[in-house]
């Protein structure tokens, strides 16, 4: 009798912690340290993907537009900006009570093709790319002043060796287009953080570049609140060692360190596969999309495991980190479908195809509850 009684109430002291845990969101645990979000398509931040709103709701307090801040789609042609999407995205935002986060300003990728042409089509002149710089800049952040929580600055500037990137920006300013980017950001909203942004930062040569470049930008006096790891994973990549000693370096050049694309590529790469370049395509193969009708269970288990891994080493450092950012809510709206290969079927997420948190979300819960 006694030993049944005692059955019992252990048995109800399981049930309410597990009820407790599951109403809560990772906002209420997660968020006791950092900022934690996801970054939001079109239809998400146009109100229009109810399910992906319910988890936004639960689980997020901060976010940031996958692709509508982007210099292309807000400056298609000089001096004509289109804000609607991103000015649904800011509105999303405030409506759902999360921090937005402005992605991204200075970048190689999805940026316009004028930007570096003059009107004949010929390379654009230093002096004019500079103004351009500026100008955009000043437009966009402006437009936003006050509403924003902190700004993607320049995005993958740097290559894994350390050098810097042969970008349109390197190549016709040189290094001091970053300088030039930083500052006008700071003058156009004086209140925002400020970001570096890159991929594959595990890497020696970005590591020790990257930490450069925040104390050369320090000691000349510009504002930089934080380094983005985008942490584009995989099940055997990056090395978890490396990593790490990326986040305490970042942390120690004394800035703030924040986790920015989070995902986890759970399926085969074809050969010279590597890091996070939005170039790289390969073509579609069979062997490449494997678990087109599901993950198999012990697929599922690895990613689990793997996904809880990062977030033990987020947990450990959690003094250190400001953000902790996925790169999409459900599996359903990951950019990992359809890049490097597309067509595919994967599941990089914290949520599934049908919105549904898989385990580890509990997990995480769980170890920031302590
Ligand atoms: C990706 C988006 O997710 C895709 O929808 C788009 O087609 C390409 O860009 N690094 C970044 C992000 O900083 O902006 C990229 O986002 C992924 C890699």
């Amino acid at each position: 009798m006694k030993t049944a009684r005692i059955f019992i109430s252990s048995l109800v002291v399981v049930v309410s912690s597990f009820a407790a845990y599951a109403q809560q969101g990772m906002k209420e645990t997660v968020g006791q340290y950092c900022l934690i979000g996801s970054s939001l398509n079109q239809r998400q931040s146009d109100g229009l993907d109810a399910a992906a709103s319910a988890i936004v709701r639960t689980h997020f307090n901060t976010a940031v537009a996958e692709n509508c801040m982007k210099s292309g789609p807000l400056q298609p042609e000089e001096g004509r900006f289109d804000f609607r999407a991103a000015d649904n995205f800011v509105d999303y935002c405030e409506q759902n009570g999360l921090k937005a986060i402005g992605h991204c300003l200075v970048w190689h990728s999805q940026a316009p093709g004028w930007f570096f042409k003059d009107k004949d089509g010929q390379q654009v002149t230093r002096e004019e790319l500079i103004k351009r710089i500026k100008a955009h800049i000043h437009t966009v952040v402006g437009r936003y002043k006050g509403r924003i929580h902190g700004w993607d600055v320049v995005n993958e500037a740097i290559e894994d060796n350390g050098t810097f990137r042969k970008s349109p920006f390197y190549n016709i300013i040189g290094e001091e287009f970053i300088d030039i980017a930083f500052q006008a950001a700071h003058e156009a909203d004086p209140d925002a953080e400020l970001y570096y942004n890159d991929y594959s930062m595990s890497q020696k040569g970005k590591r020790e570049t990257t930490c450069k470049l925040v104390k050369h930008l320090k000691e000349k006096g510009l504002r930089i609140d934080g380094v983005g790891m985008q942490s584009h994973n995989g099940l055997d990549y990056p090395n978890v060692d490396e990593y790490e000693k990326s986040l305490l370096a970042f942390a120690d050049c004394g800035v703030k360190v924040m986790i920015t694309e989070l995902d986890f590529n759970v399926l085969p790469n074809p050969k010279g596969f590597g890091g996070a370049a939005v170039e790289q395509n390969f073509d579609y193969q069979k062997k490449y999309n494997p678990y087109t009708n599901g993950l198999p269970k012990d697929k599922a288990k690895e990613l689990n495991e793997r996904i809880f891994e990062f977030f033990k080493i987020y947990y450990r450092h959690r003094d250190k980190i400001s953000r902790i950012n996925l790169w999409g809510i459900s599996d359903a709206n990951s950019w990992l479908n359809g890049w490097p290969v597309p067509g595919r079927t994967n599941y990089p997420l914290l949520f599934d195809r049908d919105y549904k948190a898989k385990p580890v979300v509990e997990d995480i819960i769980k170890l920031y509850s302590k």
